[in-house]
């Protein structure tokens, strides 16, 4: 991650020589806070995919993963990854602000989804990583209003839920920058720009398959997979969405 923000603050000089270093310094903030909130949002998604057998198990009736277990989980999920805590003292006050409201939408989505995670006798519940994601970003847009938003989006062909549609701007990154072969893997886009009207800084941070993705949206295309969906005949490697970071100026 730091790799990421120093590349970014190396662009950044680049590309605005003579900007004022007040604004340089407010993008490269807003690039650390848009990589945290990813890497808070991946954390989470780790912590499901590692209790996904517990949960998928229908005998356990009382799995013991309340909101409290899950945010210590993600907490020492993030350490691992970041060699960092996700709260720590030096962090922006809206850093802070939007890491916290973050972690606490975790735990509101895990409490709220008690009685489906413990459900007796019923294996697959449907509660995966993405569906877990999707709904701390709606739960993370209810408590922290109009002022910042995370989405997980996806290349338009392979989109599954259609809240996950790309936007016009969402859309034009995953075309132009992230299918073009010369795009280095992995690399975030950002830009300061404007959503309907409004000033805001946007960041896209692309996401490829994986293993352990392929049992849903690999091959074949069109088969069925466990949640019901056609699968998209994706391959190891290849560009599977992406999170989408937005905060309003
Ligand atoms: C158990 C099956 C399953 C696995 C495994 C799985 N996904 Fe998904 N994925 C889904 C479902 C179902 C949705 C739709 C979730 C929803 O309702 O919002 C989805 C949604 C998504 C989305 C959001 C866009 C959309 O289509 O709605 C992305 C991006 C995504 N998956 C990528 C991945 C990646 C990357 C992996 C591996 C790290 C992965 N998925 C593993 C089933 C799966």
């Amino acid at each position: 991650m730091k790799k990421l923000i120093l590349k970014a603050a190396v662009v950044l000089s680049t590309i605005c020589p003579l900007s004022p270093d007040g604004v340089a310094a407010q993008t490269a903030e807003e690039v650390e806070t848009g990589n945290r909130l990813a890497a808070v949002l991946r954390a989470g998604r780790s912590v499901v995919s590692n209790s996904q057998d517990l949960i998928n198990n229908p005998d356990i009736t009382d799995k013991g993963l309340s909101g409290d277990v899950f945010y210590e989980q993600v907490i020492e999920a993030y350490l691992e990854a970041n060699g960092e805590p996700p709260l720590h003292d030096g962090l922006e006050p809206l850093e802070q602000k939007l890491t916290e409201t973050q972690l606490d939408a975790m735990v509101t989505v895990i409490d709220a989804n008690q009685e489906i995670i413990n459900a007796e006798g019923v294996a697959f519940k449907g509660f995966i990583p993405a569906v877990f994601a999707r709904l701390v970003n709606e739960q993370f847009a209810d408590k922290i209003g109009t002022s910042a938003m995370v989405k997980v989006t996806a290349p338009s062909e392979l989109v599954r839920n259609r809240m996950a549609r790309p936007d016009t701007w969402e859309n034009s990154v995953i075309e132009e920058k992230f299918k073009d072969s010369s795009w280095t893997e992995g690399q975030p886009f950002f830009e300061e720009t404007n959503v309907s009207g409004t000033p805001a800084f946007r960041m896209l941070i692309p996401e490829y398959y994986s293993e352990s993705c392929l049992s849903c949206h690999g091959s074949p295309a069109g088969e069925t997979d466990v949640t019901g969906f056609p699968k998209e005949g994706g391959q190891l490697g290849d560009l599977a969405g992406a999170i989408s970071i937005t905060l309003f100026r």
